[in-house]
């Protein structure tokens, strides 16, 4: 079986009756990076909760290498680590201490080798002595992770990892993530980040109040949206494009000082490199360029703001 994760029919009614999710369906394959996107509410914790045991399912069944998270619930219990969304830790303890304590949990002997090659690859083993309390919020953030690693899990649930993280203790968090994966570790996470789902994930999951609207290879979802478009910040002001630089997709802004290029990567389009060089030839210099490439933020925030369904991209 190529699958770690398999959900199926899943639902969840809380006591209030509120309906926080809707016959859910999916499979993780193992070592995958899946992110699952959503807006605030939209029902990612519970879904985490229900897989690592925490919230009980109202119907459905939710597969752990086999294992029913209901009916085997230890042995679902131990292929699981997690990193909770709300961090709680305990202050007085050490890095050390904490982190060895996690393993213990899960009843498994102890390994300090491993505990050791965990703290290094988050960059805390010099702080393997602090007492929890004096460790900045992005180290509380990586000690979590070595907690929830310590018992060597299959997969590893992030729940909005880099939620008030800068930016380059995210890029830490990806390169660890990915690293996660080599070691052939399977990796949920959750974010309201579209760049980081485009960074790392290899699939990504849209849910939208509790339904899973959409689950689609990033890499083919990114061909569909394939669009690009390159900014030119031109040295001075140009009155038009010249003749021989008429382009397809090449236009000159209102006030003359910025040249757009949008292309399609689908499309037998000039590449930028060949642009650039055209335009320097006719003699058009620009001080900057930048590109941006927004279309998954765009179908993601059209998604959750429209109220229908969408299957297709
Ligand atoms: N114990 C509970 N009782 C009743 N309703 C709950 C409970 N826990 C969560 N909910 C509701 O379920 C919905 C989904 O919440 P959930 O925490 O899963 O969202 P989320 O996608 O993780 O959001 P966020 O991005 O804010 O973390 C919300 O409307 C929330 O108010
Ligand atoms: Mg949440």
């Amino acid at each position: 079986m190529n699958n770690i994760l398999t959900i199926s029919h899943l639902s969840k009614i809380y006591q209030s009756g509120f309906q926080a999710l809707k016959d859910i369906n999916l499979e993780i394959s193992k070592g995958e990076i899946f992110a699952l996107l959503g807006q605030n509410g939209a029902g990612k914790t519970t879904l985490i909760s229900i897989i690592c045991g925490i919230v009980n399912p109202s119907s459905g069944q939710v597969l752990v290498d086999g294992n029913d998270i209901v009916h085997d619930y230890r042995n679902a219990r131990s292929l699981i680590g997690l990193v909770p969304q709300e961090l709680s830790t305990d202050a007085f303890e050490t890095v050390w201490n904490s982190v060895s304590f996690s393993r213990g949990l899960y009843g498994k002997p102890p390994n300090p080798a491993f505990i050791e090659k965990t703290l290094k690859e988050l960059s805390l083993w010099d702080k393997r002595d602090n007492k929890i309390m004096t460790l900045s919020g992005g180290m509380k953030r990586r000690l979590m992770i070595a907690k929830a690693l310590s018992h060597e899990p299959k997969i590893l649930f992030l729940d909005e990892p880099t939620a008030g993280v800068d930016v380059s203790l995210r890029k830490d968090m990806w390169e660890l993530v990915r690293e996660l994966k080599n070691m052939g570790t399977t990796v949920i996470l959750t974010t309201h980040y579209i760049e980081e789902a485009e960074e790392m994930a290899d699939r990504i999951g849209i849910i939208r109040k509790g339904e899973l609207i959409l689950v689609e290879e990033k890499q083919s979802l990114m061909k569909k949206l394939g669009k690009k478009e390159l900014t030119l910040q031109l040295q001075s002001p140009l009155n038009m494009i010249p003749e021989e630089l008429n382009i397809p997709g090449l236009i000159l802004s209102k006030d003359q000082c910025e040249l757009t290029y949008t292309f399609d990567s689908n499309n037998n389009q000039m590449g930028i490199v060949e642009l650039l060089e055209k335009l320097s030839k006719h003699g058009v210099v620009f001080r900057d360029l930048h590109t941006t490439q927004s279309s998954l933020e765009d179908i993601f925030v059209s998604l959750v703001n429209e109220g229908e369904h969408i299957n297709e991209v």
